[in-house]
């Protein structure tokens, strides 16, 4: 009989929008017979990540703002991950949670942090901010979670040149092109 030694390790996504950044993550995982993605959290019941996560079989919860106090939190204590990956969820992260998963909780920002990082400053609203400043350069930050939006350490970074004709789409689809480039090995290395 073959006994497999080797440890499911397993990831938690948090989500509040479209998702194309899980959907990535989903799809590479498939592939790892030794990781399984868990659940996709959302706090938002009309994100487009439910979709494509059912679409590929896996489970999903959504949940309230009273059950992101405590509920949430004791699920994911059970559940036990090994990495908690937070792909565009936009609430902030409470402290309890930092406590409870020390190192363990990492979000992607679609900008070289600190530059157009904190409040505010997603989606949209970072790529019109790197258009009016006449950038050169943009990439994205992976990055540990804590107290505050976008200021945790620094796990990784990638850049893209801009060119003057870039406005607001294109650069988000450069960003975009890097997130789901790299995303999905970044936290493969950091669960191995
Ligand atoms: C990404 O740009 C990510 O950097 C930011 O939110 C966006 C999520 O996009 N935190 P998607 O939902 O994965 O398509």
């Amino acid at each position: 009989m073959r006994v497999n030694h080797k440890k499911l390790k397993k990831i938690v996504v948090f989500s509040s929008g479209a998702g194309s950044n899980a959907e990535k993550i989903i799809s590479y995982f498939k592939k790892v017979s030794d990781v399984c993605i868990s659940v996709v959290y959302t706090n938002n019941p009309a994100a487009g990540v439910l979709k494509k996560a059912k679409n590929h079989g896996v489970k999903t919860r959504v949940f309230s703002a009273q059950e992101y106090q405590k509920e949430v939190l004791k699920e994911l204590l059970s559940i036990d991950p090994a990495i908690i990956v937070l792909a565009g969820f936009l609430w902030k992260i409470p402290k309890n949670y930092i406590d409870n998963f020390p190192n363990k909780i990492i979000n992607i920002h679609p900008s070289l942090l600190p530059k157009y990082g904190g409040n505010g400053m997603y989606g949209n609203n970072v790529f019109k901010e790197v258009f009016k400043n006449k950038e050169e350069l943009t990439g994205i930050t992976i990055h540990y979670i804590d107290e505050k939006f976008d200021t945790g350490p620094i796990i990784f970074q990638a850049q893209v040149k801009l060119l003057p004709k870039d406005d607001v789409t294109e650069i988000a689809n450069k960003t975009r092109q890097l997130e789901h480039k790299f995303f999905s090995a970044q936290i493969h290395k950091l669960i191995r």
